[in-house]
């Protein structure tokens, strides 16, 4: 699995620390920045890696922005995307278990890094159920999206 990851200026410390850990779990990964503190625009950078993501089979995305919202509301906007914003493990395996999302939206601001990484890990490393009343709440998020 390859991973594609970006921020804005105010998650790009935490990006670059996520980048170190990935490296050394041995996780392939591409940077599509931003890699400057100078203020940029949130969604610019989302909708970069969800287009990746949603078009490249066996990859993930990790937004990182202040609090992983703004990220996560802009992800969501491209069909195929299922976004989460996680602030704890819980939520990013259950988002795995049952909604498969292939973007992880995550808050660089004021924010312990154990935990950061706890949530990365967790979220990389648990399948999709596959579970028959799963697939079918995706494929009715699906179907409306192609409706529009
Ligand atoms: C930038 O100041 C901040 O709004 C952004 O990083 C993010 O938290 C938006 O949701």
């Amino acid at each position: 699995m390859r991973v594609i990851l970006a921020s804005d200026h105010a998650g790009l410390r935490l990006k670059e620390k996520i980048k170190k850990y990935l490296a050394r779990k041995k996780i392939e990964y591409e940077d599509l920045g931003t890699n400057s503190f100078k203020s940029v625009d949130y969604p610019d950078y989302a909708l970069k890696v969800a287009e990746k993501v949603a078009k490249n089979n066996n990859t993930r995305g990790i937004l990182v922005c202040g609090t992983g919202t703004g990220m996560t509301i802009a992800a969501n906007k491209v069909k195929g995307i299922r976004a989460v914003a996680a602030y704890d493990a819980y939520s990013a395996k259950m988002s795995r278990i049952d909604n498969d999302t292939n973007v992880l939206g995550l808050r660089g601001r004021f924010f312990p890094l154990e935990k950061i990484k706890k949530i990365i890990n967790v979220w990389l490393d648990t399948p999709f159920s596959g579970e028959k009343r799963h697939k079918w709440r995706i494929k009715k998020i699906r179907d409306y999206e192609m409706k529009r």
